[in-house]
């Protein structure tokens, strides 16, 4: 454990439950790493209580704080200021004070797009389908858009994608039943389901007829290798597995708060996933 001095920079993560949240083992690794006078708490703030809660975070000092589930809808309404990364993705994940100000962003989309780098990926290497339309979808099929990759989402309930596709000009829409027919036309698909997932029916997707070239991305990241990670990957397949993103959409705010760029490399990950294969 660090001792903190008077000067130590306090950021956290606002959730609730908050207990199952990998981000202080994760920003505490860097802390460590780079022997900053600083801290990342768990803030475990229920609903309703939310912009009391920042308020206060903010009124007490803190650097900022990453916003989780249920609380990032309701950081809109606490934030003084509002950057294109939430607007587009429809969440904050991201708070950062100053000048008595409240700044929000999301990064999930900026953590998807440098792990598909880090994977020897390009975003706009092709058209990419996005599977799912909830939360996550949303920051990835904007981050993707941004990049100038034509995107096309599909998702179990068409309504969804079509309000996604409503809010995101440019987005186009398949059947969710269509998905494995329209691989091919392909360079990326990604799920943005829990499919996959511990707990979760595998995501049913054949990969049999598809292009040599698919990049194939899961941001499910229990289990590290997902079923339809370990399928692509014994097809020969280039893989982006989802831990990646989580660890890289930490950066923007450590960076903002700590003040230091921090690296992202197998030590980190390792670290990490040691805390996910105990679970
Ligand atoms: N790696 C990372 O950093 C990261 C970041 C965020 C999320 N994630 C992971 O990504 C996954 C999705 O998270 P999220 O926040 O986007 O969730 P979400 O907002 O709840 O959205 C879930 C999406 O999955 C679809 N879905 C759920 N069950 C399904 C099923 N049985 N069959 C077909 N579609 C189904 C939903 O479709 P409907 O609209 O039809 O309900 C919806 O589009 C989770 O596993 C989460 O852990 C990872």
């Amino acid at each position: 454990m660090s001792i903190l001095s008077g000067h130590a920079r306090v950021a956290g993560i606002a959730g609730w439950p908050v207990t199952y949240s990998r981000s202080p083992r994760l920003h505490g690794f860097w802390l460590q790493r780079h022997g900053i006078d600083g801290a990342y708490i768990p803030l475990a703030i229920r609903p309703g209580e939310f912009a009391t809660a920042v308020r206060g975070l903010l009124a007490a000092g803190f650097a900022g704080a990453n916003v989780t589930i249920p609380h990032k809808i309701a950081a809109f309404e606490v934030c003084d200021t509002i950057d294109e990364t939430a607007q587009r993705a429809g969440a904050v994940n991201t708070l950062v004070f100053g000048d008595g100000k409240i700044a929000g962003s999301n990064t999930d989309g900026y953590g998807f797009v440098a792990n598909l780098h880090a994977h020897g990926g390009q975003p706009g290497a092709g058209p990419v389908l996005l599977l799912g339309a909830g939360g996550s979808a949303r920051a990835v099929a904007a981050a993707l858009l941004d990049a100038g990759a034509p995107v096309t989402v599909a998702n179990r309930t068409l309504a969804r994608a079509e309000a996604l596709a409503s809010d995101l000009p440019g987005l186009r829409i398949a059947e969710w039943d269509a998905r494995v027919a329209v691989l091919a036309d392909h360079a990326l698909v990604v799920n943005a389901t829990p499919l996959g997932m511990v707990g979760h029916a595998p995501l049913d997707l054949d990969l049999s007829r598809a292009p040599a070239s698919l990049v194939v991305a899961d941001n499910v990241y229990v289990p590290l290798e997902t079923p339809l990670l370990a399928a692509a990957r014994a097809q020969g397949l280039r893989c982006v597995e989802g831990l990646g993103m989580l660890l890289h959409q930490a950066v923007p705010g450590f960076r903002a708060w700590f003040g230091i760029e921090p690296r992202v490399d197998d030590e980190l990950r390792r670290f990490v996933a040691s805390d996910l294969l105990a679970q």
